[in-house]
């Protein structure tokens, strides 16, 4: 039987990284050779929608020439595990990519959005995007053509799912962070908030985040080793 039966975890692109998707602002990442503010704002999108859909284009092409790893894995494993035992786990990504649900698992929160989605800004409707998006891209649902964009959350947007969020956290045994700097909010406040509720914390990551401070345990290392094992410790 695990000692935690309820347990909420949030990634971020350092579980991807092994994986071969690049992260944010590790050194060379997205945000080194991209100005954010011009792929990562509606403002952006607003003043040059083709360098926009380009960006993610070209990323959404990116994951049908990558797999989910080890700690992917495990974390479906450990979602399986614990439903087993009539426990739950709550899985929160920042990510965009799908190597969480490629990898099995079922109960994920996108709050930063799906590359594999598309958004009509016309009739509101978020559907599957199988190829390149365009400012000629029709809409699926109302057929209207120049309203579509990719579904991921930009800096200044709201990000989704936060009441799903906020209600498993509150009624977790356990917080876990995995591969994520802890520099963008709002996911970056969730440890504070486990921490405020007396739930305990673990940090997973290559390094220590800014937040690192905050968690209770901390294992530090490549995820396919680190999530790998804490999983299987979890489950023993
Ligand atoms: P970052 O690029 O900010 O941080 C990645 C973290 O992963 C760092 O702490 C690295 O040390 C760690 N890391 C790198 N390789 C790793 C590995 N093999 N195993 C374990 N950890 C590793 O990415 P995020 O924290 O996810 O948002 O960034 C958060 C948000 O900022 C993203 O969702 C994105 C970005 O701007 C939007 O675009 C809205």
């Amino acid at each position: 039987m695990a000692r935690h039966e309820n347990i909420v975890v949030l990634t971020g692109a350092g579980i991807s990284a092994e994986s071969g998707v690049a992260t944010f602002r590790d050194a060379g990442g997205v945000w080194a050779q991209y100005d954010y503010r011009e792929v990562a704002t509606p403002e952006g999108f607003a003043a040059n929608p083709a360098l926009v859909h380009a960006f993610y284009n070209a990323r959404r092409r990116g994951l049908g020439a990558v797999q989910p790893n080890a700690a992917h894995r495990a974390l479906a494993a450990l979602e399986r595990g614990l439903g087993e035992k009539g426990g739950r786990l709550t899985l929160i990504t920042q990510n965009v990519d799908d190597l969480h649900e490629r990898a099995g698992s079922k109960n994920i929160l996108h709050m930063h959005g799906e590359l594999s989605k598309a958004e009509c800004a016309h009739c509101g409707d978020i559907g599957a995007a199988r190829g390149d998006l365009s400012v000629e891209t029709a809409c699926n649902a109302c057929g209207r053509a120049g309203g579509m964009r990719p579904h991921v959350v930009w800096f200044g947007e709201i990000p989704r799912f936060m009441d799903e969020a906020m209600d498993a956290i509150m009624t977790a045994d356990l917080f876990v962070s995995v591969g994520t700097s802890g520099s963008v909010y709002p996911a970056a406040g969730f440890v504070g908030e486990a921490r405020a509720l007396g739930v305990p914390a673990t940090e997973l990551n290559l390094e220590p985040s800014e937040n690192a401070y905050l968690f209770t345990d901390s294992r530090y290392g490549p995820a396919t080793q680190v999530v790998a094992s804490w999983v299987r410790e979890m489950l023993a």
